[in-house]
């Protein structure tokens, strides 16, 4: 199956963004690991990091027409605001596993409310790169389950 991985806004600076806060690790090193990652266990692996809402939503949109088995999803700032982006996951009804690189719950307030969370197969916050590792495994067994 396919599998999509989504990016939100600013995380194409990873690598110098608040390396204290997001790790040093750039965005191509993590799309290249989950890439080999998801060809090993024989899946397909497609990646879009946008800055813009609307480019998020519609990628969603296709996913639902191109084979996409499930989505695992950085919403980044959009996290705590999206409405829209929320809904397009529910529209499509797509699998997700929401992933942050920080540990969102000893950050700001504003940063412990999710619009995914609950909606969100599953959630991975505060394990850096390694978050989206974990979530890709857990979706290719969910996958290999169905
Ligand atoms: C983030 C956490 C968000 O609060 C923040 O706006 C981001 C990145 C993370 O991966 O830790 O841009 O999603």
């Amino acid at each position: 199956a396919r599998i999509l991985v989504l990016h939100g806004p600013n995380l194409n600076l990873l690598g110098t963004r608040e390396p204290g806060v997001y790790g040093a690790v750039t965005l191509e090193q993590i799309n290249a690991r989950l890439a080999s990652e998801a060809r090993q266990a024989g899946h397909r692996l497609d990646t879009l990091q946008s800055n813009a809402e609307h480019q998020l939503i519609d990628r969603i949109h296709a996913a639902r027409d191109d084979g996409t088995g499930f989505i695992i999803i950085n919403p980044a700032a959009f996290t705590h605001t999206s409405v829209a982006i929320r809904d397009a996951l529910l529209a499509v009804s797509i699998p997700f596993i929401e992933v942050h690189l920080s540990n969102v719950y000893k950050r700001e307030p504003f940063r412990h409310r999710s619009y995914f969370s609950d909606i969100a197969e599953g959630v991975i916050c505060g394990l850096g790169a390694e978050g989206y590792a974990l979530a890709l495994r857990a979706a290719v067994q969910r996958i290999e389950q169905n």
